[in-house]
């Protein structure tokens, strides 16, 4: 009896994965840091003190939290304006995976979708940017939501 190759294990496949594991390792692993001196307010906005958070001082810092309802979120400095900061939600518009950090990009580990730090599509299958959250801007802080 003549044995069948899967027919989920191709060639292509086999190097496309073989890619996405070079891509990776090439890029830089640096981690967004986690945020300190956060407030949630009863209406659930998130209030981040800047001089809590020195990752942000630098244009391409990236602090992360939570947000009232538990969803991963960041605030990108994107700009050394005074209002150059964003806030995205760090859930892929593919299928909901939480996408990570490597260098200047987001990665999503479940099917590989890259994104800017600013959340904009680089790489499929996801066709939508990472959704940005609203966010009014102090000289000290920044509230969220
Ligand atoms: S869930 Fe992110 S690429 Fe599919």
């Amino acid at each position: 009896m003549e044995k069948k190759v899967p027919t989920d294990f191709t060639r292509r496949g086999f190097l496309c994965g073989i890619t996405s594991v070079a891509l990776l390792g090439a890029l830089t692993m640096e981690n967004a840091v986690a945020a300190t001196g956060i407030k949630i307010g009863k209406d659930g906005r998130v209030t981040l003190a800047l001089k809590s958070n020195p990752a942000l001082t630098k244009v391409g810092g990236v602090v992360t939290f939570a947000s009232a309802d538990g969803y991963p979120m960041a605030v990108v400095r994107t700009s050394a304006k005074k209002d150059g900061y964003l806030s995205i939600f760090l859930v892929c518009t593919h299928r909901g995976a939480t996408v990570e950090q490597f260098g200047n990009k987001w990665v999503c580990p479940q099917h590989g979708a890259q994104y800017t730090l600013a959340g904009k599509n680089l790489i499929g299958p996801a066709q939508v940017p990472l959704q940005q959250i609203p966010m009014k801007i102090s000289a000290t802080t920044l509230t969220i939501g």
